[in-house]
């Protein structure tokens, strides 16, 4: 289930055990319900804390490094629920320790909070306008430690941009439940020391993304 060419759908539930579906179904019920994004996320908090708090769900597959990563640092993105339209996933995202992602966006409301280990997070305020598609200026607006249970909320522009590095000597895995199929869509990657952002598809390693328009 965590790892390519298993004999699954590549949609769905990846990984299905009942605190992924509790979550999930919360998701739907609190989407259709409320319609601002910041109490819908508001809202989700305690189902998301309960999913973090919760043992035995996560697979050891989906709990591992990746050598074949596209973000690098054998930082492993492992799909566990992809809505088919894009409108939702749930993923893992393991950090050996001592590594960082990239400075990158998410593009979607979510929450993401740690399962594992422990990462401190630095968020960028962005202070260009975004006219130049090629050029980003950033500048540190904060910088937070994390530990297994804690969790932030993603409700973009605002604070959509940061870099994770993990600071436990075990792998992090962080738990993300976002508004897009973070790992297929073309979001961003920043060089905020020389002000350069490319565009950046990380990839799962356990699922494909749809192939490119
Ligand atoms: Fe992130």
């Amino acid at each position: 289930m965590c790892d390519l060419g298993h004999d699954h759908g590549h949609f769905g539930f990846l990984v299905d055990a009942p605190e992924i579906r509790a979550l999930i179904a919360e998701t739907a019920r609190v989407t259709s319900a409320i319609r601002d994004d910041a109490a819908r996320v508001d809202a989700l908090r305690p189902a998301f804390a309960a999913l973090l708090a919760a043992d035995g769900w996560l697979p050891e597959a989906c709990a591992q490094p990746d050598a074949s990563s596209r973000m690098g640092g054998g930082i492993g993105q492992y799909a566990l629920y992809r809505a088919e339209d894009g409108s939702l996933c749930l993923f893992s995202l393991v950090v050996p320790a001592g590594a960082a992602t990239p400075v990158h966006d998410h593009l979607a409301w979510g929450l993401v909070g740690i399962y594992r280990g422990r990462q401190d997070e630095t968020v960028y305020r962005r202070l260009d306008d975004g006219s130049d598609p090629s050029r980003a200026q950033l500048e540190v607006a904060k910088r937070q430690q994390l530990g297994r249970g804690e969790f932030y909320t993603l409700l973009p522009p605002a604070d959509d941009i940061h870099y994770v590095t993990t600071i436990s000597d075990t792998p992090s895995i962080s738990i993300h439940l976002l508004a897009n199929d973070t790992a297929c869509v073309w979001r961003h990657r920043f060089d905020p020391e020389h002000g350069l952002v490319t565009p950046f598809r990380s990839g799962y390693a356990n699922a494909p993304c749809p192939p490119e328009a």
